[in-house]
């Protein structure tokens, strides 16, 4: 009978568990749970008679495929895979997957969050604006960038987007006006919510350029990844253009700074927030549970990102 490995340093919800456990047990395979764990080597052992593995952010390197012998499949429940070294699973003929889309909703409603909270000087009673009327520049029309579209229009925002690989067509025709670079985003929209993925070209990528190009009054909400913004332009921009506020929900290193220089223009979510809801966490996880039966059964990779 093959395993089924859940190992989530950080869990599922109980509910999201126990729909994975129906998915597996209903297709025949045997399913075994690793939580909060807290030694790496609980991982090496928890993996080592795996067939396939149900990840969250937990880090997947070549150790742990080296300690897999059985192991065919890992799918990361959500849709960043930086966490996995895909060419170290390769090299163990293992596939990996994500579960794009399941998750996207609850980030997109947390940008308007973040974005409302922000509008209002943080809730400290001062006059804020309003997102009637503003443009917003949605940087990547892939599954969040998407969602943040939708609920924009119900704010009567205008929404503009930037992606280099979907078309400008193919957005247009959902009512979003598409721009041809960042750099044109940028410089048309005092709002910009990024959701590019950490890649080589994008990490780094959010220089001071793009972020001096904002209009008076500008705001950038980070959903995506640490990784993708430039630091040092970051506190540059901010320390040079006192209209400029920065809300993230992944922490950058220079939280500390920020924090102590802009208090009331840089707001930081204590913790990754943007896929932890009921929904996300049960959609991401059972869509997990049905991509490894369809593979393990019916050789299915569609998903798979290595
Ligand atoms: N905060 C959170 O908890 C959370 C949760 C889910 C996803 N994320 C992150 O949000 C981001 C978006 O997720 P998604 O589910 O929408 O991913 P997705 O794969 O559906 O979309 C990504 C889009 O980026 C585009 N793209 C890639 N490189 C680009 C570039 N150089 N310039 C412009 N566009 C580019 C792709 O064409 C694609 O349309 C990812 O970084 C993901 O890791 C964060």
């Amino acid at each position: 009978m093959a395993k089924i490995v859940i190992a989530t340093d950080k869990p599922f919800a109980a509910v999201a568990v126990k729909g994975i456990r129906e998915v597996a047990e209903t297709a025949g395979f045997e399913l075994a749970l690793l939580e909060k764990y807290t030694e790496k080597a609980q991982l090496l052992e928890a993996v080592t008679d795996a067939d396939a593995v149900i990840i969250r952010s937990d880090k997947i390197d070549a150790e742990v495929f080296a300690a897999a012998k059985q192991l065919k499949i890992v799918v990361r429940a959500g849709a960043g895979y930086d966490n996995v070294d895909l060419e170290a699973a390769t090299a163990h003929n293992v596939c990996v997957m994500n579960t794009p889309g399941q998750n996207s909703n609850a980030v997109a409603e947390l940008v308007f969050g973040m974005l409302v909270f922000g509008a209002r000087n943080f809730f400290n009673g001062t006059s804020g604006i309003e997102l009637k009327g503003k443009r917003l520049g949605i940087l990547a029309y892939g599954n969040v960038g998407r969602n943040v579209a939708r609920i924009a229009k119900g704010f009567g925002m205008e929404v503009y987007a930037y992606d280099a690989f979907f078309p400008a067509e193919a957005i247009e025709k959902e009512g979003v006006k598409a721009v041809k670079s960042a750099a044109d985003l940028f410089k048309t929209c005092q709002i910009i919510s990024l959701h590019i993925p950490a890649t080589a070209e994008t990490k780094g990528s959010i220089n001071f350029e793009l972020l001096n190009f904002l209009p008076k009054g500008g705001i950038v909400i980070n959903t995506a990844r640490k990784e993708v913004i430039d630091e040092s332009a970051l506190a540059k921009a901010l320390s040079e253009r006192p209209d400029l506020k920065y809300l993230t929900d992944i922490r950058p290193d220079i939280h500390a700074d920020l924090t102590a220089n802009y208090p009331d223009r840089y707001f930081s979510t204590p913790k990754k927030t943007g896929a932890q809801t009921a929904e996300a966490n049960i959609n991401a996880g059972i869509a997990a549970a049905e991509q490894i039966v369809d593979f393990l059964k019916n050789g299915n990779e569609r998903f798979r990102v290595n």
